[in-house]
């Protein structure tokens, strides 16, 4: 097999810069909201073995990427906690009430039998694909956590002193998700993932002084344990700025995904020896194709003989025309 993305990641010299796109799986392609029509429920979806593996292979169909992210999402560790999750349209994810005792009292093998479709459906996409590694995935503690308590996206309400309600709480909460997510990686792992991402969508909103103890120290816990199945991390810290550096420091991810908001030339002198990936603003893909080229070609230049993974700095917007998708990927392979 080509090891595109792992031999990028491992250092190795290469000329070669490996492509995905976050959220490559997604509602942008006519042939997912083709098969999201028939399938209103979103959990449903992501449980329905077939067509997640369907939906994680329909990228590759189309584009020359060097790799596919299973279809899934990261709400599905609350799901298998316990938690209930509807997906409204035009609003998003809406959570029900938490109960800690469910969480906490939740049993490995029970919330691994709940998600077991997702493991089957990595195992039918890794038996699907050539020559293209394989990302598993899972939501950080925080991101998580921030989920699970506000019960809806933070973009119209967020406050962090009412999540932050109870310490001993908070702390309980953090231990089970860095022990469940582990498994759920794990479980991914076991069936069949190369590569392990860790979104932390939502690290941005935690103030400086919180940013240890909820985003490093568990992330780094899990990362940690993710290396010692021979697998590496990709690490997504969104929004957290120059705290990028003090993350890679604490955390030592295998790949750092850097957002919109960072200097792609700042993050590879400050970030220096840590593989770097992403970072292409998402609403580029709106302007026109002499700016999408001028844009994508600065981050090739800029991360010329560095081990550097193509990909946005957040995931692809539902907007995008995959022609656009198509471009990107013929700059990149010198075709355009
Ligand atoms: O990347 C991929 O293509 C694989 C699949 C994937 C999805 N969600 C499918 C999805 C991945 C990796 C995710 C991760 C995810 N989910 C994150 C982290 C990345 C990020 O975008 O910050 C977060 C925060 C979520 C939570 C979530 N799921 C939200 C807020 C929403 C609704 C709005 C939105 O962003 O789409 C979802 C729904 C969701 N997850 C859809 C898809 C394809 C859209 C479902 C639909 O309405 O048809």
């Amino acid at each position: 097999m080509e090891d595109k993305l792992l031999n990028c990641i491992r250092q190795k010299k290469s000329n070669y810069t490996p492509i995905w796109f976050m959220r490559q799986a997604g509602r942008y392609l006519p042939e997912f909201r083709e098969i999201r029509k028939k399938n209103p429920d979103f959990i449903k979806l992501c449980l329905n073995e077939r067509l997640a593996a369907e939906i994680s292979l329909q990228p590759i169909r189309r584009f020359d990427l060097d790799a596919v992210i299973i279809f899934s999402d990261i709400l599905m560790v609350p799901y298998g906690l316990g938690q209930k999750i509807e997906f409204k349209k035009g609003i998003g994810p809406i959570l029900g009430d938490l109960n800690f005792n469910v969480i906490l009292n939740t049993k490995p093998n029970d919330f691994i039998e709940k998600l077991s479709p997702i493991y089957q459906a990595i195992k039918r996409v890794k038996k699907d694909i050539k020559n293209k590694n394989l990302i598993g995935f899972a939501g950080a503690p925080w991101t998580l956590l921030m989920y699970m308590l506000n019960k809806q996206s933070p973009k119209k309400i967020f406050d962090i002193n009412k999540i932050i309600k109870s310490k001993s709480l908070m702390r309980d909460l953090i231990l089970k998700l860095e022990d469940i997510i582990f498994l759920h990686t794990k479980e991914q792992v076991k069936a069949g993932a190369d590569i392990i991402q860790i979104f932390d969508s939502w690290a941005g909103l935690l103030p400086k002084d919180k940013l240890s103890e909820y985003c490093y120290i568990p992330t780094s816990k899990i990362v940690k344990n993710i290396k010692s199945l021979e697998t590496p991390t990709i690490c997504f810290p969104k929004g957290i700025g120059e705290n990028y550096i003090d993350f890679c420091s604490a955390v030592k991810p295998d790949c750092i995904s850097i957002d919109y908001e960072v200097d792609p030339k700042w993050a590879k002198e400050k970030l220096e020896g840590t593989p770097i990936q992403g970072g292409l603003d998402p609403k580029i893909l709106f302007e026109d194709k002499e700016k999408i080229k001028k844009s994508v070609e600065n981050y090739l230049n800029i991360y010329k003989g560095y081990p550097y993974i193509f990909n946005l700095g957040h995931g692809v917007l539902p907007e995008t025309s995959p022609e656009i998708i198509e471009y990107i990927i013929q700059i990149i392979r010198k075709k355009k």
